[in-house]
């Protein structure tokens, strides 16, 4: 399908960017920054939005999610915007029943755990992309030169919370699912990266001009059972933007032991969180993958001079990596000084 002419990779405006530059492992005058999580609770004219708007609604209103994902870049000038929504949200569309519970996260109606409840999961029919779609194009059109970075999460993340039925500190019942049931296992993440992976073309075709694919719970999972279990469908999704020229990046907590197998999946950046340093993230990694990352945002907290101190030594230590976009090592959490997050925007913005 050809791509419409207002496709961004079309304009050379996002296409040499800084963010999109970087990703592609060129480094320029400019250090590209943004933060994961940096729509929502931090930022009082979110919230003042989201009143009477329940989380999965104001994803599915293309002008409210438009806006949201526009409010930081305004406020803090980051390098990038991220498509504000939820990894939920294709599952939603597929026919799950899921709602995001303030302050827990995605809880699921019915948990899907057998081989009759994956046989019984519909396929993502792509009219009801439609609202995502829409504002995506509405967003892009006001982003002039700033990039939007279109997301989805990775299949072991959504099957996750599918099994568990909602947030668990560890995956302990998917995790026991992948040995105690390996078919309806594959048969249940091949689902999960097929409507994920629609999802994240949708965003691309609707003029994202990258993708980052979220494993967000991947530090559960040995390397051994990352690689046999669980990359092969998380490929899978990334394939869904076969033919789309859009840099991809992969980002997972707790993902020191899985960085390489994770990056081997097809991504071309990747994110780091806050355990490990970039220099040793660039060591593991064989050298020359851009990194993204990795201010620990248990700093956002901290002293100026304590937060301003590791955010320097974080760029220092990207500087052994190809290139390097700024980000934090997970999201901001809701009780962050929104002012914080601009001074740090305008620090990595004067080290260049
Ligand atoms: O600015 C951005 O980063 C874009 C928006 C974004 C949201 N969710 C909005 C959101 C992104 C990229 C996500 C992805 C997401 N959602 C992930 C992967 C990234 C990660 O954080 O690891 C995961 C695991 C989810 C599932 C999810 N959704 C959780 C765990 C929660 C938190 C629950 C809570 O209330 O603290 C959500 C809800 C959610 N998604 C919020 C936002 C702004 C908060 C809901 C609210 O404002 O009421």
């Amino acid at each position: 399908m050809p791509l419409p002419d207002s496709h961004p990779l079309l304009s050379a405006d996002t296409a040499n960017s800084p963010l999109i530059r970087a990703y592609r492992g060129q480094r320029g005058d400019r250090l590209p920054i943004w933060f994961m999580r940096q729509a929502g609770r931090s930022l009082p004219e979110y919230r003042e939005l989201r009143v009477g708007n329940a989380m999965l609604d104001a994803c599915l209103t293309p002008e409210l999610a438009s806006e949201i994902t526009l409010q930081p870049v305004r406020r803090h000038a980051v390098d990038a915007a991220i498509f504000f929504s939820d990894i939920v949200i294709p599952v939603k569309l597929a026919g799950v029943g899921v709602e995001i519970v303030p302050g827990r996260g995605p809880v699921i109606e019915h948990p899907i755990r057998t081989a009759a409840d994956v046989a019984a999961l519909r396929p993502l029919d792509p009219a009801a992309l439609a609202p995502i779609r829409e504002a995506v194009a509405a967003t892009v059109a006001q982003l002039g030169s700033t990039p939007l970075i279109g997301f989805a999460g990775a299949p072991f993340t959504l099957a996750s919370y599918l099994v568990e039925g909602g947030p668990s500190k560890d995956q302990i019942r998917a995790r026991t699912l992948v040995y105690s049931d390996p078919h309806t296992w594959a048969a249940l993440l091949n689902w999960c990266a097929d409507v994920t992976g629609e999802f994240l073309r949708a965003q691309v075709e609707a003029g994202a001009s990258a993708a980052q694919l979220f494993d967000s719970w991947v530090g559960s999972l040995s390397e051994a059972n990352y690689v046999r279990r669980v990359a092969p469908h998380s490929k899978r999704a990334l394939d869904h933007l076969r033919g789309y020229d859009v840099p991809k990046v992969h980002f997972g907590v707790g993902s020191g032991e899985v960085l390489r197998a994770m990056h081997s999946i097809g991504a071309d950046a990747m994110g780091v969180d806050w355990r490990i340093p970039l220099d040793e993230a660039d060591r593991r990694l064989g050298g020359g993958v851009p990194l993204q990352g990795n201010i620990d945002p248990a700093l956002l907290a901290a002293p100026w001079s304590v937060l301003e101190s590791h955010v320097r030594d974080v760029v220092d230590r990207g500087r052994a990596a190809p290139a390097h976009v700024v980000n934090l090592g997970h999201g901001v959490p809701p009780e962050t000084d929104p002012d914080v997050l601009t001074r740090i925007v305008e620090l990595v913005h004067s080290l260049g």
